[in-house]
């Protein structure tokens, strides 16, 4: 559910109508919804219950500084995979201690900060990596907390891109898991303190997530069993959203699938939610710059918005104050010089005329944070908006900008 509807033949952004928005901070522009922020989260923390239960949100789907204080307001920790992310969630004043740090090649200085700032623990994703922690965890004379990332080896049913096959750099095999395990207890940088996985992202089926957990969750029994007490079990994020006409399951069919398998079992649960927390939050506002065969040009390109271009990504196409008359296919493209440079193909859209405001919807997840100044093109200004009021949350970059650092 989100808070974009349209109300006296116009699309409002809550209480406030795009088109306003539009004409005051100019476009391509991203819009949050506060209201549909707020609610996913208490939508997740209700699902899942409070009680030993971290919600670590996945700061890459949208690392916005006023999106990430509003969610350490709501209570939520952070999936981080850098150390710009864990820079931007200590300043929107995110607490460290709720901090989980993964990916597969996190370098000694992330590693130094992180372990500095006090994070909750490492997701590890390599013997060698856990090597590199151990090393810096001796040489700041503390013991590193750390989960080992496992590869529960199911097939995701999800795009070839964002699924996080046996085939694919992420996770340890299971076998290899254990043994790292035993070895490393007698290691003085680092402490054991969780099992990790995450099988991918935009997940629409639970099946593919009950298999891992029934496997993950045997794994960490078996750890125990063996004289290994973790306390946290983290099950990555990917809870897929509808952005055509997917049919995704209930956050708390979700959270039932999750939490039955892991019954009985002496662990706090970390989740790593970032795409439906997010997603359908936001919309890419855009203006129509010229007509021409079947193609409408916007002033959003792949640059803004890439999904489409790299994963053949649908985002539906909404004119904000949709005129009368006959529908017809049209290809909503960018000015960026690619022919990949596609917003959506073979739309049926009402007559659009130039200056007519589009918004791009479902844009909230993945937009801004994957966005470029390809072609030298400035980044979107982004703007938040709470009941019948909004406010710019990142400017516009200013075309000064984009050679700031170059000689
Ligand atoms: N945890 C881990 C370890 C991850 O790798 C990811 C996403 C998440 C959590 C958050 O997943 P989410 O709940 O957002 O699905 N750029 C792609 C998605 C890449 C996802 C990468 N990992 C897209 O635009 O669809």
């Amino acid at each position: 559910m989100n808070h974009f509807s349209l109300e006296k033949g116009e699309l409002y952004a809550d209480g406030v109508p795009l088109e306003r928005i539009a004409q005051q901070v100019g476009t391509p522009t991203y819009v949050y919804a506060g209201a549909t922020l707020d609610r996913h989260v208490r939508v997740l923390h209700e699902a899942f219950g409070r009680e030993r239960r971290l919600i670590c949100y996945s700061v890459k789907a949208n690392s916005n500084l006023s999106l990430l204080e509003r969610f350490a307001k709501a209570g939520a920790g952070f999936d981080i995979v850098s150390g710009g992310e864990l820079q931007r969630v200590l300043k929107a004043g995110g607490s460290p201690q709720k901090v989980v740090f993964a990916g597969v090649g996190k370098t000694r200085d992330e590693m130094v900060a992180a372990l500095k700032a006090g994070i909750l623990m490492f997701n590890v994703e390599s013997a060698e990596e856990l090597k590199a922690l151990d090393a810096v965890g001796q040489e700041l004379g503390v013991r590193a907390p750390f989960a080992l990332r496992v590869n529960p080896d199911v097939v995701a049913q999800t795009h070839r891109h964002i699924s996080t096959s046996k085939a694919s750099k992420f996770g340890i095999d299971f076998k290899e898991a254990r043994a790292l395990y035993a070895e490393s207890k007698v290691w003085r940088g680092v402490k054991a303190v969780g099992l990790d996985f995450h099988i991918g992202s935009q997940l629409t089926k639970l099946a593919p997530v009950k298999h891992a957990l029934a496997k993950v969750a045997k794994l960490y029994r078996e750890l125990g069993a063996a004289g290994l007490h973790l306390t946290h079990l983290d099950v990555g994020g990917g809870i897929g959203i509808r952005y055509e006409n997917e049919s995704t399951p209930t956050l708390q069919q979700w959270a039932k699938a999750v939490l039955e398998p892991l019954k009985g079992l002496d662990a706090t649960l970390v989740l790593e939610p970032g795409r439906v927390i997010v997603g359908n939050a936001s919309v890419l506002l855009t203006r129509v710059l010229y007509r021409k065969k079947q193609f409408i040009i916007v002033d959003a390109g792949m640059n803004d918005l890439i999904r489409p271009a790299l994963y053949e990504a649908h985002h539906e196409i909404v004119p904000v104050r949709p005129r009368r008359g006959a529908k017809r296919a049209v290809d909503v493209v960018g000015p960026v010089c690619e022919s990949a440079d596609v917003l959506g193909k073979k739309r049926r859209l009402p007559p659009l005329e130039q200056g007519d405001l589009l918004a791009v919807m479902s844009a909230g997840a993945y937009g801004m944070s994957m966005s470029s100044n390809y072609n030298s093109r400035p980044r979107a200004a982004e703007v938040l908006v709470d009941g019948d009021g909004y406010r710019v949350i990142r400017e516009r970059e200013r075309i000064e900008e984009l050679w700031r650092n170059e000689v």
